[in-house]
């Protein structure tokens, strides 16, 4: 199963790849992620990277492609795989085009979780991450089960994303609104696209996906 997993910042994309991946045993493919990890190793990719995120900013399309081209030529894709917040903009829809077309697969369906922009602002806010294992938690609508331990691994080491604070939110949705638009019409036109009301319970959302999976 070749899976785009599409939906504004906040929109829950991270928190339904982690129990997609967990159901369907499929690597995820998290252009954000992998930039954050280039970022904490201090890389080249991360520096670059990291002067766009912290504005809100898209990287530019050349970076991100080969990026995920390298990604998509591991042998662990031959699965199947979810991509997540990627493509992001017309450039990056066709090239991926491209890439799966000299690697012989095709998207079998591309998944848009669709939440208000009123609500993203909040979910945004209250969003805290496990910095040892990466676990993404809410401090109203997804707290970990005992305070202060993430239920993942254990860790106790919390922090708020640098491009969540509110300066940074309001650039970041205005940017992402305006490049998902063609994108949504581009892979409707190609009767790929599926959309889910993302406004509900996180369960809720993931009993839609496994509908559309399955
Ligand atoms: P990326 O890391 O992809 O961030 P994003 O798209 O802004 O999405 P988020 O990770 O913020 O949100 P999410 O949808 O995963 O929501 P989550 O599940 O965490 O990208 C970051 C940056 O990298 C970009 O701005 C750009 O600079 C760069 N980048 C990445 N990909 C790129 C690309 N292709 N091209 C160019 N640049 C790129 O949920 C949010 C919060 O809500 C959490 O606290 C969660 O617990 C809570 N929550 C989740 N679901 C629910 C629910 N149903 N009800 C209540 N609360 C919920
Ligand atoms: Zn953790």
């Amino acid at each position: 199963m070749n899976l785009i997993l599409m939906g504004l910042p906040g929109a829950g994309k991270g928190t339904q790849a982690e129990r997609i991946i967990a159901e369907y045993n499929i690597p995820h493919i998290s252009t954000g992620d992998m930039f954050r990890a280039a970022m904490a190793n201090e890389t080249a990719l991360g520096l670059e990277a990291k002067s766009y995120m912290d504005k809100g900013e898209l990287v530019p399309d050349a970076v991100t492609n080969g990026i995920v081209k390298e990604r998509l030529a591991e042998p662990d894709t031959d699965k199947g795989f979810l991509l997540d917040g990627f493509p992001r903009t017309l450039d990056q829809a066709e090239a991926l085009d491209q890439m799966l077309k000299d690697l012989g697969k095709e998207i079998d369906a591309v998944i848009e979780i669709h939440v208000p922009e009123e609500i993203l602002v909040d979910r945004l806010a209250g969003r805290y991450m496990c910095r040892t294992c990466g676990a993404t938690y809410h401090k109203v609508f997804n707290p970990t089960t005992v305070e202060g331990t993430c239920d993942r691994c254990g860790g106790h080491d919390f922090y708020q994303r640098e491009d969540d604070k509110p300066e940074t939110v309001k650039n970041r949705l205005a940017v992402n609104v305006k490049s998902s638009e063609p994108i949504l019409a581009y892979y409707k036109e190609k009767g790929l696209l599926q959309l889910i009301d993302g406004n509900r319970e996180i369960d809720a959302v993931f009993a839609d996906v496994k509908n559309i999976i399955e």
